[in-house]
């Protein structure tokens, strides 16, 4: 694998082995068995956007493999200040192994693979989270004991997570079922693209979305970069929320998947949090577990 920039770039094979090493790496650190696959290598981590779970899993996820990673910020970087993305990619591909972004514009994470000559790594997008679907697969494989033929019931904003949750799902066998107002679906040809490569659903009836779900999915109503559209979405996505009645129309024993950050209240009830806490926090867990296993694909080649 040379980069992770989408899902939609990935085999199902691909995304397999991904989640396969995941687990193995899980196994080692939990047992004390060192793993430095890349001992001597450093990734770059640049940051548009605020971070706690991907900043602190890819900087750990660096030290526990041997390497180390370094914290860039727009501040920091001339990036920041105008200089091309084209430029940016060459000089930092003569100093690291690898990059991982977190930043709005898709785009911007496909020039820096086009221009640079090392993996990049794609922590977040507008478009699309794809390293948070693959801790969400390896977090359902873990607590179903497998992903084929389960349901996946999304509910909230046709956002980032929603893309990147219909692609994984879909590629991996998923039902998967997005209820969300009509105004704020997912994209466009990613559900086309999921309409006739497996059975996929959207609608803005809730009760339809969440039947006989295995697994009940939400995000943030407002995403990084959306605050000004923060009190317009609180309307529009009013009831737009897992909460104990809709739950009723899961299965009995669904389980319950937040990216996080969460808005207790808002998108997902307390209630209903603190009764998924331990998938919940496996789910945020698997993140370190996860990237690694997309790390060592990037940058050791094994
Ligand atoms: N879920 C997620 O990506 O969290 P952070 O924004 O804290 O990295
Ligand atoms: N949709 C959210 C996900 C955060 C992990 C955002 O983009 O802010």
């Amino acid at each position: 694998m040379k980069h992770l920039l989408k899902l939609m770039d990935l085999s199902t094979e691909e995304i397999t082995d991904i989640l396969n090493l995941a687990d193995q790496l899980k196994y080692e650190q939990k047992n004390g068995i060192a793993h430095p696959h890349l001992a001597g290598k450093t990734l770059g981590m640049i940051f548009q956007k605020s971070s706690t779970r991907t900043r602190v899993s890819f900087e750990v996820g660096m030290y526990q493999l041997g390497g180390s990673a370094l914290f860039l910020s727009p501040r920091d970087l001339q990036i920041g200040r105008g200089e091309p993305v084209q430029d940016t990619a060459r000089v930092l591909s003569r100093y690291l192994d690898g990059i991982m972004i977190r930043t709005f514009a898709q785009q911007e994470v496909e020039d820096l693979a086009k221009y640079g000559s090392i993996p990049i790594i794609n922590g977040l997008t507008d478009y699309c989270h794809p390293c948070q679907v693959l801790a969400d697969l390896m977090t359902i494989r873990e607590h179903r004991g497998g992903i084929v033929g389960n349901k996946l019931c999304y509910i909230g904003d046709g956002n980032n997570m929603a893309n990147s949750l219909i692609v994984g799902g879909i590629k991996m066998g998923m039902k998967v079922a997005i209820g969300c107002p009509k105004e704020y679906q997912p994209d466009a040809e990613l559900m086309a693209w999921a309409a006739k490569n497996g059975d996929f659903l959207c609608t803005d009836n809730l009760e339809e979305a969440a039947a006989d779900a295995d697994v009940m999915y939400t995000d943030v109503w407002a995403s990084m970069g959306m605050e000004d559209e923060a009190e317009r979405r609180k309307r529009d996505f009013a009831g737009y929320c897992i909460d104990s009645h809709l739950m009723s129309f899961a299965r009995p024993d669904a389980m319950v998947q937040h990216c996080l950050p969460a808005h207790r209240g808002e998108e997902i009830t307390d209630e209903v949090f603190e009764a998924h806490a331990d998938e919940l926090f496996d789910e945020a867990e698997n993140r370190l577990h996860v990237q690694k296993a997309v790390l060592v694909k990037c940058m050791a080649n094994i």
